[in-house]
């Protein structure tokens, strides 16, 4: 029994849930040792379910989950791309499930499902641009590192789309997006949402997610763009970031990208110990980052039209800023 100890994973065991282990092989755990309590095929026994009398904690093989989040990724993905032309809503809910679901297990065979996704999220953003700012505009009163990628793989949809790179590349920055955080996932809830100032040893654990998160995206074959990107995310132009206090010339233009992204949705999302600002004052603060030399200027144009939706054409007609030069005393010349 010891080879199957170590392999097994604790499953919800709510009544409600149950439904979800018809094809797998379910264990309870008796003293160190798990059981065998269902086979695969076999329905819970109702009438013990309705008198609550299942263990209180269930277990399934490592396999049997890896096959169990897979068949919930494949049912969700469906039910996401039937409803994102029909309601809104009920998609960005599907969606939420979904990357929760993929997200709860980061491991290859997992984290590769999710590529259907960005492509069905692609492909209809192409047919009607507004898709991005509906999915986003749903205000959530709640925060995790689940939401907070959604609405970063959006933005970084838009940003891509607005900047006309290639299908492909879109897709490349949805998913790094989506993926920017995945070493996150190992920092206890707890700190991420503490309504409260970070003692300095939680902010290091903190500080340790780009590094755990490259790991992963190594492990699990994803391009080595998305890699770098969650690397450098929190990395600033003039040294001042994390973890590598890296500088321009060492930063590519997708980290640069993510990391003015980034900040605009944590700027624009409630958390629980801050209040959510609008996207205006929130580009008015990554602006100043921008004018103390932290975060690149072009980009953070680009982001900033796509974000207010200035049209090319319009961007055109708008008034630019006089260049004003001066000497080193500060002089205008
Ligand atoms: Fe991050």
């Amino acid at each position: 029994m010891s080879e199957l100890n170590s392999k097994m994973y604790e499953v919800s065991a709510k009544s409600q849930d149950l439904g979800r282990y018809r094809d797998f092989d379910v264990y309870y755990k008796q003293g160190t040792t798990f059981r065998l309590y269902k086979a695969n095929h076999m329905d819970f026994d109702e009438s013990k379910v309705k008198q609550g009398k299942i263990p209180e904690k269930l277990f399934v093989s490592f396999n049997d989950k890896v096959s169990m989040i897979r068949k919930e990724q494949i049912d969700l993905n469906f039910r996401f791309k039937e409803s994102i032309t029909i309601d809104i809503y009920k998609s960005r809910e599907i969606l939420n499930d979904l990357i929760s679901v993929t997200l709860s297990e980061p491991r290859s065979e997992i984290l590769v499902e999710i590529k259907d996704t960005i492509e069905d999220i692609v492909e209809e953003f192409l047919l009607d641009e507004q898709i991005v700012s509906k999915l986003t505009n749903i205000a959530i009163h709640d925060y995790s590192t689940q939401l907070h990628v959604t609405n970063v793989m959006l933005f970084s949809l838009g940003y891509a789309h607005y900047c006309k790179f290639s299908e492909n590349d879109i897709k490349m920055f949805a998913m790094m997006g989506l993926m920017h955080d995945v070493g996150k996932l190992h920092v206890p809830d707890y700190i991420l949402s503490a309504p409260r100032k970070l003692t300095d040893e939680e902010f290091e654990l903190i500080k340790k997610h780009p590094e755990n998160g490259l790991e992963i995206l190594v492990e699990s074959g994803f391009e080595e763009k998305i890699q770098l990107a969650a690397l450098e995310h929190h990395e600033r132009l003039d040294g001042s970031g994390y973890p590598f206090k890296k500088k321009a010339a060492d930063l590519s233009g997708t980290s640069r990208a993510l990391g003015i992204i980034d900040m605009f949705e944590a700027l624009t999302s409630w958390r629980p110990y801050k209040n959510s600002i609008s996207p205006l004052k929130a580009l008015a603060l990554i602006k100043e980052d921008v004018d103390k030399g932290r975060l690149d200027s072009m980009i953070f144009k680009n982001f900033a039209y796509s974000i207010i939706g200035i049209s090319e054409k319009e961007k055109e007609k708008a008034p630019t800023r006089r260049v004003v030069h001066r000497n080193e005393s500060g002089v205008i010349l």
